[in-house]
């Protein structure tokens, strides 16, 4: 058995003088022929590694580059250095791996966001992103964590699907038809008959539908997939492929969801907050750093952990869309004509006009609810006003919309209208209909968009930046 080995974490929290450890890792840096900086990824912090002097000959000794894969053994004993208390007195080097220094990419300074998002294979071996991926790590272990205290039932829905669940026509389609020699009806249209499914499918945008129909005999479902939305948003914030968590309860209305989502992102950011405290404590001071490029004006009024603390300390605002239309239209921005979209009741409301609500009016996270129905999916529930739906979308600061939900039409004739309106295909979804005549409930649900949660709590503004391999219009690259 190889992996007899201590986690540099441990050896660094509980390891004491005079223990024998055997370490494996990267190096990091390699100082005087004698100081090894070591790091293994179980912590941000490198395990010193002592060389002895003498003790090995130049020739290994060149070995020893920043990349390159080491087994240690030795004594732990006290560090004289700074912010350590224990170094690994080495007793045998092992070099598991060479690493050319002059080719590796990654050297012993601060490379840029984008360039390492170039060498995404290898960015993991960095600070920043070693630190994002635990967080990340942390935050869907907090995820099942919640779900299975509350007596949620963990739900796989299909990633490949007949249906456009949002109905937002941005999906990407799955087909085994030939690109050459497509089969074709009479008509000149794709012959979908001889295709995989037999019929035209897609990749999922949304596990809502069929995550519906398990909450209608479960009670409490949620999903956590990857879902799919070939949008052509070059932006910050939005992946084609992205995780999504999505509840769906049974005898809910728009109410109670919004108190479950509220107290749902609460603990997984609290459970960050505990369990990756020197993750966060990096992220905080890099975020810092990098808020000092830019102009007084543009940098957040709060440090990371601030704002972290501030959230999970002070309820959300919760605004109707009606009332936020006000607010945005009697802001002085509206007045001097600084937003570049039109304000006006009926919009959906653009990024500019959320971050104004969020960071400038409220200052807090923000609960949006009772949107127009014509800028709203067909499965909301209709309000009595018959503009409105009972939908709630979650924005924050910095990230924008970061849930959006609804209670559902639990109405078979409303919700048959509604489709018939849009122009939704009712024979297609006879499944989905069949929850609202047999034995129909009020029920209610969310998607919380788990790369923008986890850009809200590393701080990364970047999504690129929060996932191991993004996706985006033009690079499926790695
Ligand atoms: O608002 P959306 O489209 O809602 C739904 O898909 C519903 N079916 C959810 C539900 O009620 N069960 O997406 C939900 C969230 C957004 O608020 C956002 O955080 C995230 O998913 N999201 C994206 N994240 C990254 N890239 C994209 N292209 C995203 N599109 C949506
Ligand atoms: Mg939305």
């Amino acid at each position: 058995m190889f992996n007899k080995r201590s986690r540099i974490k441990d050896l660094l929290a509980n390891g004491h003088q005079n223990e024998e450890a055997v370490v494996m890792g990267w190096v990091r840096t390699f100082r005087n022929n004698q100081f090894i900086a070591l790091n293994d990824g179980s912590t941000n912090n490198n395990l010193q590694v002592v060389v002895e002097l003498g003790a090995h000959d130049d020739f290994f000794l060149k070995r020893i580059t920043t990349g390159s894969s080491l087994k240690v053994s030795g004594t732990l004993v006290a560090s004289p250095g700074k912010g350590q208390k224990v170094e690994l007195k080495a007793k045998s080097i092992e070099i598991l791996g060479d690493c050319d220094a002059e080719a590796y990419p990654l050297q012993p300074k601060k490379h840029s966001l984008e360039f390492l998002r170039e060498i995404a294979h290898l960015r993991f071996r960095t600070s920043t992103f070693s630190s994002v991926f635990r967080v990340r790590h942390a935050l869907a272990f907090a995820i099942h964590k919640f779900f299975n205290e509350k007596g949620f039932v963990y739900l796989h829905t299909p990633i490949i699907t007949a249906s456009d669940a949002e109905g937002a026509g941005e999906t990407f389609r799955v087909t085994t038809l030939p690109f050459d020699n497509t089969p074709r009806n009479d008509d000149g249209s794709v012959n979908f008959k001889d295709d995989f499914f037999g019929r035209p499918t897609n990749l999922t945008v949304s596990g809502q539908l069929e995550g519906e129909l398990a909450a209608l005999a479960l009670s409490d479902i949620y999903t956590f997939g990857p879902t799919f939305r070939a949008e052509n948003s070059n932006t910050a914030r939005h992946l084609a492929e992205f995780w999504m968590i999505e509840p769906e309860m049974a005898f809910y209305d728009l109410e109670d969801n919004m108190v479950l989502a509220e107290e749902f992102i609460r603990y997984i950011i609290r459970y960050a907050m505990e369990n990756n405290k020197e993750d966060l404590a990096f992220l905080a001071q890099r975020l810092e750093e990098e808020e000092k490029q830019k102009p007084q004006a543009e940098r957040s009024e709060m440090g990371l952990l601030e704002k972290l603390e501030f959230v999970i300390n002070s309820p959300f605002e919760r605004v109707t869309y009606t009332e936020a239309i006000d607010i945005l239209m009697a802001s002085p921005a509206y007045k001097k004509k600084k937003f570049k979209y039109e304000v006006k009741w009926g919009i959906d409301m653009q990024s500019e006009h959320e971050r104004y609500l969020v960071e400038k009016h409220f200052r807090k996270p923000v609960i949006v609810t009772d949107y127009p129905k014509d800028i709203k999916a067909f499965y909301m529930r209709q309000n009595d006003d018959g503009k409105t739906v009972a939908a709630m979308d979650i924005l924050a600061p910095g990230i924008g919309e970061i849930v959006g939900g609804s209670q559902r039409e639990e109405r078979l004739h409303k919700l048959e209208e509604r489709m018939k309106d849009m122009h939704i295909p009712i024979k297609e979804m006879w499944w989905y209909l069949d929850t609202r005549r047999f034995g129909t409930v009020p029920h209610a649900g969310f998607g919380l968009g788990f790369e923008r949660m986890v850009q809200f709590v590393t701080g990364m503004t970047n999504i690129r930046d929060v996932i191991a391999f993004p996706r985006t219009p033009k690079n499926a690259e790695f």
